[in-house]
C-alpha cells in the first residue's frame, strides 16, 4: 500500500512563505516519490488554495483542504462547500481534527455527514480519531477511538474504504513535541483496522491507509513508517518548512 504524508498547515503561512515551500520542494526534484510508493499532500488554509495548486504545478504533489460544510449550498456564512472545494482543485479534505473537536464543538455524527460529503464529491476525505491525555491515563484510548470511529464511521458503505484514509492523531502528542511512540501508534493502528473489519470485513479494511499524526519529525518517521500498521503521517508543525517537510518524505520512500 502506498504510504500518504500530508502536510497540515493549519492557521499558518503566508503566501511568501508558500512561494518559498515550493520552491525549496522543486529543488528536491521529486519526480520518484510515486514511484517509491508515496504519496505527498498538503492542506494550507482556504484562501491559499488556488494558489497552492497553482505553486505545485507540474510536482507529485496534492493540494487539501482542512474543513468543509456538509450542505450543498445555502445560509452558512463562514462556511466551504465540497463543490467549491473541487473547484479550486482540492483532492483531500481534513475531518474530525481534535482542534475542531475541541474548539468549535464538532460531533462525531456532524464530522460523519461531512465526510459522505466529500466521498459523494469524490474528495478524500482525512478523517481523524485521538483520544486526551486523561483518557489515555485512564486506559480508554481505545474506547474513545472506537467511539469516535463508530460515530463518524456509522451509516458509511464499505465501498468507501477505497477513497478514505484514517489519521491517529493522539490529542497529547500534536504540537506538544511528545510523540506517540512506534509501540502504543502500531497498537492503536491494529485496533483500528480490527474495527474496520469488523464493519466492512477484511479486504476493505486492509485497503484504507492508517496515517499517524502528533509531533511527527524527520527524526521519529522511520520509526513510525516501520510498523506494518503505520501507513503514512499527518504533519503539523514539520510540514510548515521544505525541509523538514522533505525529510519526513524521504523516510517514507521505499
Ligand atoms: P503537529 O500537528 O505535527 O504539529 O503535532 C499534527 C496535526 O495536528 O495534524
Amino acid at each position: 500500500m502506498d504510504r500518504w504524508i500530508v502536510g497540515n498547515w493549519k492557521m499558518n503561512g503566508s503566501l511568501p512563505e508558500l512561494t518559498a515551500f515550493a520552491d525549496g520542494l522543486r529543488r528536491a526534484a521529486p519526480g520518484g516519490w510515486g514511484a517509491r510508493g508515496v504519496k505527498v499532500a498538503v492542506c494550507p488554509p482556504f484562501p491559499y488554495l488556488a494558489a497552492t495548486q497553482r505553486a505545485f504545478e507540474g510536482m507529485p504533489l496534492g493540494v487539501g483542504a482542512q474543513n468543509v460544510h456538509p450542505a450543498a449550498s445555502g445560509a452558512f456564512t463562514g462556511e466551504i462547500s465540497t463543490k467549491m472545494l473541487k473547484e479550486v482543485g482540492a483532492q483531500l479534505c481534513i475531518v474530525g481534527h481534535s482542534e475542531r473537536r475541541a474548539q468549535f464543538h464538532e460531533s462525531n455524527a456532524f464530522i460523519g455527514e461531512k465526510l459522505r460529503a466529500l466521498l459523494d464529491a469524490g474528495i478524500r476525505p482525512i478523517l481523524c480519531v485521538g483520544e486526551t491525555l486523561a483518557e489515555r491515563e485512564g486506559g480508554k484510548q481505545a474506547a474513545v477511538v472506537q467511539e469516535q470511529l463508530d460515530g463518524c464511521l456509522r451509516g458509511t458503505a464499505a465501498a468507501s474504504s477505497a477513497a478514505l484514509l484514517i489519521a491517529y492523531e493522539p490529542v497529547w502528542a500534536i504540537g506538544t513535541g511528545r510523540t506517540a511512540s512506534a509501540a502504543q501508534a502500531q497498537e492503536m493502528h491494529a485496533s483500528i483496522r480490527a474495527w474496520l473489519e469488523t464493519q466492512w470485513g477484511k479486504t476493505a479494511a486492509q485497503s484504507v491507509p492508517l496515517m499517524y499524526g502528533g509531533s511527527v519529525t524527520a527524526q521519529n518517521a522511520a520509526g513510525l513508517f516501520a510498523e506494518p500498521d503505520v501507513q503514512g503521517a499527518l504533519v503539523g508543525g514539520a510540514s510548515l518548512k521544505a525541509d523538514s517537510f522533505l525529510g519526513i518524505i524521504n523516510s517514507a520512500l521505499r
